[in-house]
């Protein structure tokens, strides 16, 4: 049953949160008996990080979930981490009689005895009954490693080649890889990444899978995602990179330099994210969800009672750029549930200094909107539009650059790396810039060029700005064509 107000200020109408209190990284998210399980960094007692529990809810269509009571709490050997399930089809851990049941893999956080320094080891539970009621195993833990302090956040996976259980798991600046046959005693393989990729912050949440490369025959890739914590040093906070290889089930060989950095995305607000373990072969989809938020603020983002929202769910793909494989996001496709009428306009050419207001209603929205480059610098939309506040998605032809302007987007101040600008590097295909928006009550993400570029941000406008208005700051540009389709809340 849910029990969220559904009329609470920016509580997010169709993307995950929370039915109370505080909610960080997604954990354990697998495919099992017709359900897709969202467990979730959970501080059940208050709306600020606090003792962490796995909070849990299941969905069948990745749209519309039903929020279940909290699966793994503290115990004696401290909180519950971040970590993954799997399903053990063929009872390698004993643990079901010869049936099949989920596994969870998590780590286990408190501190070395008579010390302040933290101790983090790896542990499992286990369910019998669909992820409803959990056992944890009495010989926890299972993976220690007593020289590493941040040692967290394992994510398991089958390796059908090696026929292994692997384990990758975040060791501070890298990440190491372990095997096992039976999830209970671990191998170590290999390690890597002190030397690769943003070391703007410790490495956490890593997660790794294959995938096709689209439109090369016979051609595959392993990705590797990394989030990277808030570092003081950095404006940016917590962010998520990736890179692409090699795995043969012992080491990651990265394709790209060292020094290369790859961002999933492109915004503020997408952390810590990793990808569901079981999607059924006949699916065969990769499926990604992150949190949508940044450690640098996101204890003081102005919401009472609450905190915190998931991305949309995602599909992940890859494809050959002129820059090489990259990741390509995508909203999946059960988005089509929630899509209701549908507004189109004809195309049409925008002068400066004469913005056009689309007559829309409400702020569940998603925007399709094709840009033909002519000689405008710069053009976009803005959207949570009224008097005094926007929040601007504009792209600058000059440097190729995709930003959004969220530092007059509404309530700002709670934090002062929040009012900000960013984007990233976007060349035009064909002379266009295709733009797919997604607008809830205190969020926006843009797909941009078919999820070439991703950008997802958290804005809290009033709810009564509400436009959305076509500008060019000088000379023309066409609007090919836009489509604004209106999304129901999932409540
Ligand atoms: C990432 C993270 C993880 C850790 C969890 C604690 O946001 O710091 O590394 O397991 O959050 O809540």
């Amino acid at each position: 049953m849910n029990k969220i107000d559904v009329k609470e200020k920016f509580r997010p109408q169709y993307h995950f949160s929370p039915e109370s209190n505080w909610m960080n990284d997604p954990n354990g998210m697998v495919y099992y008996a017709g359900e897709y399980h969202l467990f979730y960094q959970h501080h059940p007692y208050g709306t600020t990080w606090g003792p962490m529990h796995w909070g849990h809810a299941v969905s069948k269509d990745l749209i519309q979930w039903d929020h279940l009571p909290i699966a793994l709490e503290p115990d004696g050997h401290g909180d519950i981490f971040s970590g993954s399930v799997v399903v053990d089809w063929n009872d390698s851990t004993g643990f079901f009689q010869g049936a099949s049941g989920l596994v969870a893999i998590f780590t286990h956080a408190d501190q070395y005895p008579d010390s302040d320094r933290s101790r983090q080891r790896q542990s499992l539970a286990y369910s019998k009954d669909h992820g409803r009621t959990w056992t944890k195993y009495e010989g926890n833990p299972v993976l220690t490693e007593e020289s590493i302090t941040d040692f967290r956040d394992p994510k398991v996976f089958w390796h059908e080649d090696k026929n292994k259980w692997m384990m990758v798991l975040a060791a501070g600046n890298h990440v190491r890889f372990y095997s096992s046959d039976n999830l209970i005693s671990w191998e170590f393989a290999s390690e890597f990444g002190a030397q690769a990729g943003s070391h703007a912050g410790v490495w956490e949440c890593p997660d790794i899978f294959k995938l096709p490369v689209a439109g090369k025959k016979d051609s595959s890739k392993w990705v590797m995602i990394v989030s990277i914590g808030n570092d003081t040093a950095f404006a940016e906070g917590s962010r998520t990179q990736y890179f692409i290889g090699e795995f043969d089930g012992i080491s990651f060989t990265n394709d790209n330099p060292d020094d290369t950095v790859l961002w999933l995305d492109h915004g503020r607000d997408n952390y810590a994210g990793v990808t569901w373990s079981d999607i059924p072969h006949e699916d065969g989809r990769r499926l990604f969800i992150g949190w949508m938020s940044n450690w640098k603020y996101a204890n003081e983002t102005p919401t009472v009672g609450w905190r915190s929202a998931m991305t949309l769910p995602r599909e992940l793909s890859l494809k050959e750029t002129s820059d090489g494989v990259r990741l390509i996001q995508a909203p999946v496709v059960e988005i089509e549930k929630i899509r209701g009428e549908k507004r189109s306009w004809d195309q049409f050419i925008l002068e400066p200094e004469k913005n056009v207001s689309v007559d829309v209603s409400g702020n569940l929205l998603e925007i399709i909107a094709e840009f033909e480059l002519q000689s405008a610098t710069e053009f976009g939309i803005k959207i949570r539009n009224s008097d005094s506040k926007e929040t601007i998605i504009g792209y600058d032809t000059i440097n190729e650059f995709l930003f959004v302007n969220r530092i007059n987007s509404g309530i700002t101040e709670f934090n002062e790396y929040f009012p900000c600008m960013h984007g990233a590097q976007l060349k035009s295909e064909n002379n266009r810039i295709k733009l797919q928006i997604f607008v809830d009550s205190s969020s926006v993400e843009i797909f941009a060029n078919n999820g070439q570029v991703v950008i997802t941000d958290l804005i809290f406008p009033d709810p009564k700005s509400t436009g959305i208005e076509l500008y060019t700051t000088n000379k023309k540009v066409k609007l090919a064509s836009l489509a604004i389709v209106q999304l129901a809340s999932i409540f």
